[in-house]
């Protein structure tokens, strides 16, 4: 059998420079979640379909008809994860949650599955970064992720994002919040397909996952979530705006953020790019109080959220890409290989997150300068902006002397200077 093989539909591959972004983001994240003391946690790809459907939900779109859910040899129903929320609930109730010190404050980045229609940003295989944050029950908590979340998008570049909120009825008042809903719809139902009646009866918040329009517009007039809050929760909902005000993160409250999952209790919260098109939602979250409990642990309030990293790159400008120094060292012959890989370990120890390119070839200057000019032809190649580009010519005089002669390659001026003169003169890595 010949023949070329394909990646199989709804998946992607990452090749040099999309990877790269994609770890570039990663190492963003990681810098700014482990500033707030969250620790990375890696749950398995695969998990028991069971965790899904009791957490996710039986009737959401998401474990109705999106899982890639198989038996394994023995007969065991997997199903590789489509979300990451549930399994870091499930391996900390398994760990031990009721003795871990609380708050606990994790983060994660991997790839999830849904067997969704593909089109644009919208995958079969996809990849999320989120954050969970479990054992604060104020709106506090809330806020932390929110705000910590803004800090994380405004590092990216994101300036001009605005996160739309909500707050779910829990208990009592989510059930007469679903009767209401249900009684605002039914007369209604006649126009609708089979797929959301059956959201009517089963689960009516889940009608807001609907794609058809027609549905979307008996929902223009329906009852709103805001109304249905008890006591505890508009509180909550009220507090938890003041907080996201003096913190600066920007928001505006819409009763028709409810989101696909079941899990959600009071906050839930989205952010969308205009840049996206259809698929605009970048990321969404909320609060999960019931979570812990309904899968084995003790009672503990939680709140996180997940961004779409394919999303999220897609929407990244090019120039709103962290800007790194890049520097080529270029020996003038092969004599001065072994220099100049002296002279670029020194370097990388100086100006650290600089890109430092050693010309291995050792072809001579001009051999090296047009590699060096070809590279920054397509500076898109190292998935951010290349900034103060140096060239460091490194011939028979410089290894002799201990000596480097460095060029910016913007204005083509060159200098020479003793080598242990580098980490002075290469505060030119701060000169973007
Ligand atoms: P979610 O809204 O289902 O929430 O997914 C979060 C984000 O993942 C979406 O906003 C979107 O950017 C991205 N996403 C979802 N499906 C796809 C797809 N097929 N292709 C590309 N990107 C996609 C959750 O998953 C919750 N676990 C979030 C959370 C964490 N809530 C509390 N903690």
């Amino acid at each position: 059998m010949s023949g070329r093989l394909r990646a199989p539909k709804g998946t992607h591959d990452l090749l040099p420079t999309d990877s790269e972004r994609f770890a570039a983001v990663e190492a963003c994240a990681r810098r700014v979640f482990s500033s707030h003391g969250y620790g990375e946690i890696r749950t398995p790809t695969f998990e028991s379909t069971e965790l899904f459907a009791r957490s996710v939900g039986e009737t959401t779109d998401i474990v109705h008809k999106e899982m890639y859910t198989f038996p394994d040899r023995k007969g065991r129903s997997l199903t590789l994860r489509p979300e990451n929320t549930a399994g870091v609930v499930r391996a900390l109730v398994e760990a031990g949650i009721q003795e871990t010190p609380r708050p606990i404050r994790l983060w994660y980045a991997g790839s999830q599955f849904r067997y969704e229609q593909p089109q644009a940003g919208r995958y079969r295989e996809f990849r999320q970064i989120g954050v969970e944050l479990l054992g604060v029950a104020g709106p506090a908590g809330d806020a932390e992720v929110l705000a910590m979340l803004f800090e994380f998008l405004g590092e990216l570049g994101f300036q001009d994002l605005i996160a739309t909120l909500n707050c779910i009825p829990r208990g009592e008042a989510r059930a007469a919040f679903s009767r209401a809903l249900q009684e605002h719809v039914r007369p209604r139902a006649g126009s609708l397909g089979a797929e959301d009646r059956r959201r009517l009866e089963e689960n009516p918040l889940r009608l807001y996952d609907s794609k058809d329009p027609e549905a979307q517009r008996i929902l223009e007039g329906a009852p709103s979530t805001l109304d249905f809050l008890d006591e505890g929760a508009r509180a909550h909902h009220v507090r938890l705006q003041e907080l996201l005000r003096a913190a600066g993160v920007r928001f505006v409250e819409s009763a028709a953020i409810v989101r696909g999952l079941d899990y959600y209790t009071l906050t839930v919260f989205e952010v969308a790019s205009e840049r996206l098109g259809a698929q605009n939602a970048i990321l969404g979250g909320g609060r999960y109080d019931g979570l812990v409990e309904s899968l084995g642990g003790p009672p503990t309030p939680a709140v996180g959220f997940a961004i779409g990293e394919d999303r999220l790159v897609a929407a990244m400008e090019a120039d709103a890409r962290e800007a790194r120094p890049v520097i080529f060292v270029i020996p003038g012959s092969a004599a001065e290989l072994d220099y100049a890989l002296a002279v670029s370990a020194s370097i990388r120890a100086l100006v650290p997150g600089a890109i430092i390119e050693t010309d291995l070839t050792a072809r001579g200057f001009p051999k090296g300068l047009s590699r060096a000019a070809a590279v920054l032809e397509r500076p898109e190649r190292y998935g951010f902006r290349a900034s103060a580009v140096r060239a460091v010519l490194l011939g028979a005089d410089e290894r002799q002397g201990e000596k480097v002669t460095v060029k910016n390659l913007a204005t083509g001026e060159q200098r020479s200077f003793a080598r242990s003169a580098l980490a002075e003169e290469l505060g030119m890595a701060r000169d973007r």
